[in-house]
C-alpha cells in the first residue's frame, strides 16, 4: 500500500533535497538529479548530491558528510527526491547502504521511472523493516528530473525547441544577410541553456548558410561539450563546416548508405527517413542522450511542432522588422480541444532582456506543451 502522510517537516527536507539536486549539472548526465538529507526532526545532520555520473549517489554523499564510523540515530529520516537504487549499477545499491546504516524511515519525492528500479527500492527497503513515505505530490520532483522522466517513461530525449524572432515574425531574411535577431545578453542566455542540455540540434540550412560552431561559449565550462547533432539527408553539408571542427563531439544523422571522410570525432548514424521525427529521436535515446536543444531553423523546428514530439518552446521576440524573409515557425498541432494561440500553452516564464544598444527589449518566452505539463504532473 502507498502511504501519503508525510508532514511539513518532511516537506521542508524534501524541499532542501530539491535545491541540492540542482547543484548537480549536466555531468550527472544520463542519471537524474539528486539531492540527499540525513535529519532528526528539524535538525538537520548531513547532507549530500549527486555530483557526476559514475560518482556516489547522493544517499552515499549524505552517509559519508555524516561520517561513516558514526552511528546514525534510531529517530532519524533519511529524505532524497528520488526513490533509493535496488541494483548493482556504477555503483552499490543504495538500499544496501540504508539498512546496513540502520535507518528506519525514509521519505521520497517520486519513484525512479528507470524500470531497473520502478517502486523494487522502495518495496525492498519496506520488506526489511523501512518506513517508507512517498510525497503526496510527485509533480516538484518529476519536473526537477524532466529530462529523467521524460527519457525512462516516453522512452525519448526531452526536447526544447528554440528560436528568436523578429516584431514581424520572421527566423532569418530570405537572401542570408540576417545575422544576428536577438542581443548579446540573450545569446549568453542561450550558451547557458547549451550547458545544461545533453545535445544542440540544428537543420542542414542552419548548418550551410550561418555555419555555427554550436559550443557553449562566454562562460568557463570544465564538462564534456554538449553533443552536437545536424541532419544530412544526402551527404550535402561541406566537411570544412565549423560543426565538424573538434571543439566537441558531433553525430550527422543521414539517409545516405555509407557517408564519409569524417574525422573520429564526427559519428555517422543512418536512418531510413530523416521526416519521420519519432525516429530520429529514437537514434538520440538509443545513444543515451536524455536531452536536445533543438536551435532552427524554421523548417525543422516546424516539423518537429508538426509532430508533436516537443516539451518546451524558448523564443526571443526581439523589435527588428524585416518586412519579408523566412517566417518563424507557427505554433501548431495542440491537442484538439485547444486552440492554436500561445495562451493555451503553459507559459512557464517571460524574462525581458534590454539590448543594451538602445534599441529596446528582447521578450524571451518559455512555452510548455500542454501534453508535457500533464505528463510531469504541473499546474496546466
Ligand atoms: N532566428 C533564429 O533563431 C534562427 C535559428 C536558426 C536558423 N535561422 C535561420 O534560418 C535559416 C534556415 O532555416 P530553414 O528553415 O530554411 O532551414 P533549416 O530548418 O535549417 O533546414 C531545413 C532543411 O533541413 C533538412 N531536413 C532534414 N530533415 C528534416 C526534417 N525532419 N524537417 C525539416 N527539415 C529537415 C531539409 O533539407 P533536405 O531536404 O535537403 O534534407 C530542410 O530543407 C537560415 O537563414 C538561418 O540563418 C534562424
Amino acid at each position: 500500500m502507498i502511504e501519503h502522510i508525510e508532514t511539513h517537516t518532511d516537506r521542508k527536507h524534501l524541499q532542501s533535497c530539491i535545491e541540492l539536486a540542482q547543484k548537480g549539472d549536466r555531468a550527472v548526465f544520463p542519471n537524474p538529479f539528486v539531492g540527499a538529507v540525513l535529519a532528526r526532526g528539524e535538525q538537520l545532520l548531513a547532507q549530500g548530491y549527486h555530483i557526476k555520473y559514475g560518482s556516489d549517489h547522493a544517499e552515499v554523499e549524505a552517509l559519508r558528510a555524516f561520517g561513516n564510523e558514526e552511528t546514525v540515530p534510531p529517530d532519524a529520516t533519511l529524505y532524497v527526491n528520488l526513490e533509493p537504487c535496488c541494483h548493482h549499477g556504477k555503483t552499490p545499491p543504495c538500499t544496501e547502504l540504508i539498512i546496513q546504516r540502520g535507518i528506519r524511515r525514509v521519505v521520497i519525492g517520486a519513484l525512479d521511472p528507470n524500470p531497473i528500479v520502478g517502486g523494487k527500492g522502495v518495496q525492498y527497503l519496506r520488506s526489511n523493516g523501512v518506513d517508507v513515505i512517498e510525497a503526496a505530490d510527485p509533480s516538484p520532483f518529476r519536473i526537477l528530473n524532466c529530462r529523467f522522466y521524460t527519457f525512462h517513461q516516453l522512452r525519448r530525449p526531452y526536447v526544447i525547441l528554440k528560436w528568436a524572432e523578429t516584431a514581424d515574425g520572421f527566423l532569418a531574411r530570405s537572401d542570408n544577410t540576417s545575422r544576428w535577431i536577438s542581443s548579446e545578453s540573450s545569446r549568453d542566455l542561450v550558451h547557458k541553456w547549451r550547458n545544461e542540455e545533453a545535445s544542440i540540434l540544428v537543420g542542414t540550412k542552419t548548418v550551410m548558410i550561418d555555419n555555427p560552431q554550436l559550443t557553449v561559449r562566454g562562460r568557463q565550462s570544465t564538462l564534456v561539450p554538449p553533443l552536437r547533432i545536424v541532419l544530412d539527408r544526402s551527404g550535402v553539408i561541406s566537411r570544412a563546416a565549423r560543426v565538424f571542427d573538434d571543439s566537441a563531439p558531433t553525430m550527422v544523422i543521414t539517409e545516405v548508405e555509407d557517408l564519409k571522410v569524417f574525422p573520429q570525432h564526427v559519428k555517422v548514424v543512418k536512418v531510413s527517413s530523416l521526416d519521420d521525427i519519432k525516429g530520429v529521436l529514437n537514434v538520440l535515446r538509443d545513444q543515451g542522450i536524455i536531452s536536445v536543444i533543438i536551435e532552427g531553423g524554421s523548417l525543422l523546428l516546424q516539423s518537429f511542432l508538426q509532430s508533436g514530439y516537443w516539451d518546451e518552446i524558448r523564443r526571443f521576440k526581439c523589435p527588428l522588422e524585416f518586412k519579408a524573409g523566412i517566417p518563424a515557425p507557427l505554433l501548431i498541432n495542440l491537442p484538439a480541444s485547444q486552440h492554436n494561440t500561445e495562451k493555451k500553452f503553459g507559459c512557464r516564464e517571460q524574462l525581458y532582456i534590454d539590448r543594451k544598444d538602445g534599441e529596446g527589449i528582447d521578450l524571451c518566452q518559455t512555452l510548455v506543451n500542454p501534453t508535457t505539463l500533464n505528463f510531469l504532473g504541473g499546474e496546466s
